[in-house]
């Protein structure tokens, strides 16, 4: 279980975090949704230790953790799929899922089973940079996964990725959290994100406007005028 506590983020005299309180359980997905902006990032950044908040708390599994680096979180169980792009190019995929894993567990097991889960089985001794935007971001969610995590962090774990493959992913993510991990997601693939959650909460402007399960959450007016659009004016009559 991942819990932030009232996190607050303020940057160049900017709030990016207004005091936001979200956990995720085992056996949970949780969506992060909501505008370019909002503060998705900030938010996972504070929960993975890749930022640090200027108040609030994060806990995993109970124990306080705000304190500790991203690396010490990261062998704690808590795995990290940033937003931009974090492969290594000039390496194979075999060589980029070895290299982390050696990092991550002390010995490269394990490859051919992370690389097997995201379909990049036969693409093993293909350069990372040869890959397409969308194999790049499944070799990441591979590295994520091939460490085990109890709590997967993914920040927009399906750009690039067609929609075919983010649907793959999507039951992939589904899949380690019926398996007990605890999930949270960040993504603009709104549909592929809200089928794989249990609960989503939009974000806007470094608060939480919206808590709710999937159903809800789609209906909700400010998900449909802030943040999917589809609240219309009424069109002009025509001629
Ligand atoms: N170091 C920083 N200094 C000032 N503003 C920042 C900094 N980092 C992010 N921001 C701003 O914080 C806001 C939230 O960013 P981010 O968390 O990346 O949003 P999201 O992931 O939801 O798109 C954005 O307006 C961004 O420009
Ligand atoms: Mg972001």
């Amino acid at each position: 279980m991942i819990e932030g506590r009232r996190l607050r983020v303020q940057r160049s005299g900017k709030m990016l975090l207004r005091d936001v309180s979200v956990s995720a359980k085992g056996g949970e997905v949780l969506g992060v949704l909501g505008p370019s902006g909002a503060g998705k990032s900030t938010l996972f950044r504070a929960l993975t230790g890749d930022g640090h908040a200027d108040a609030g708390e994060v806990l995993l599994n109970g124990i306080d953790v705000t304190t500790w680096p991203l690396w010490k979180r990261a062998r704690a169980g808590v795995g990290y799929v940033p937003q931009s792009q974090s492969v290594l190019l000039s390496l194979t995929v075999r060589h980029n899922l070895e290299t982390f894993l050696t990092i991550a567990r002390g010995d490269p097991i394990g490859v051919e089973e992370a690389a097997t889960r995201v379909g990049l089985q036969d693409r093993l001794d293909v350069r990372a940079g040869d890959l397409s935007a969308g194999e790049r971001r499944r070799l990441e969610i591979a590295r994520a996964l091939a460490a085990r995590p109890k709590v997967l962090i993914c920040d927009e774990p399906f750009a690039g990725v067609d929609p075919s493959g983010a649907r793959q992913l999507a039951a992939l993510l589904r899949e380690l959290a019926d398996d007990g991990a605890a999930v949270v997601l960040a993504d603009h693939h709104v549909a592929e994100a809200l089928d794989a959650c249990d609960r989503a909460i939009l974000l806007l402007d470094g608060d939480v406007a919206v808590d709710a399960a999937p159903d809800d959450f789609r209906a909700h007016p400010l998900v449909q005028g802030r943040y999917l659009g589809t609240w219309t004016r009424s069109l002009p009559p025509s001629e």
